[in-house]
């Protein structure tokens, strides 16, 4: 296996923006270039290492430099590492640019309205929007959107495939990647872990 230089791909964005989705696309990207890949996704680490943090900016912010300082760790040794929290404080995630260094910041823009009306599979913004949860992102508590991200993915007009592309294409053009063509096509596009196949381009994806 050649040697890879580390980085890691932050997505921040809304529950339900889309984040975990493109995050897993990206992940067997990246594996299928060889490379070393790992997830840190928000609702996974609070079964783990953030099990117990609830959700006032306290807990919010220690929960997301946990994320950040295992994520430089990986980093630092050539793991290809995807963080896909919902991260709405700014400075936080600043901290963690800061930390990380080689940092590619994702921004996955959907409002709250087209998530609470289109997806919302957790049934949570309607209960956050009848008053039933507090202080729920994007209801009623704060979501910073960053100012300076690599790339802006607006995910009320974009399919996850496109988003993926545009992702791929900022690693290609940072140098992180060198081909930035899709190469892995799932029936499924959320948990396509489970049925992925090759695609026609000839790519071979191996799984364990
Ligand atoms: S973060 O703010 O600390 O980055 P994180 O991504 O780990 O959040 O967790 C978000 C997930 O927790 C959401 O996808 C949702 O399933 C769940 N959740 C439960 N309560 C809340 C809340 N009040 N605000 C946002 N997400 C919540």
């Amino acid at each position: 296996m050649c040697e890879h230089k580390g980085f890691t791909v932050w997505f921040t964005g809304l529950s339900g923006s889309g984040k975990s989705t493109v995050a897993e696309m990206l992940y067997h990207e990246l594996r299928a270039r060889g490379m070393k890949t790992e997830i840190l996704d928000g609702d996974v680490v609070r079964q783990n290492l953030s099990k117990g943090l609830g959700f006032s900016k306290e807990d919010r912010d220690t929960n997301i430099l946990r994320i950040g300082f295992v994520a430089h760790l990986l980093t630092r040794n050539g793991v290809a590492t995807i963080c896909c929290p919902i991260s709405p404080y700014r400075e936080a995630r600043d901290a963690n640019r800061r930390l990380i260094g080689d940092f590619v910041e994702v921004y996955m823009h959907a409002t709250v309205e087209e998530i609470a009306a289109n997806r919302d599979p957790k049934g949570l913004y309607k209960k956050a929007l009848a008053g039933e949860i507090r202080n729920f992102t994007g209801v009623d508590d704060p979501y910073e959107p960053p100012e300076n991200p690599e790339v802006v993915c607006d995910t009320m007009v974009e399919s996850p495939e496109e988003s993926l592309q545009k992702v791929l294409t900022k690693l290609k053009e940072l140098g992180y990647i060198e081909d930035d063509t899709i190469m892995v096509r799932g029936d499924r596009l959320h948990s396509g872990m489970t049925d992925l196949r090759v695609a026609e381009t000839g790519h071979v994806v191996k799984e364990h």
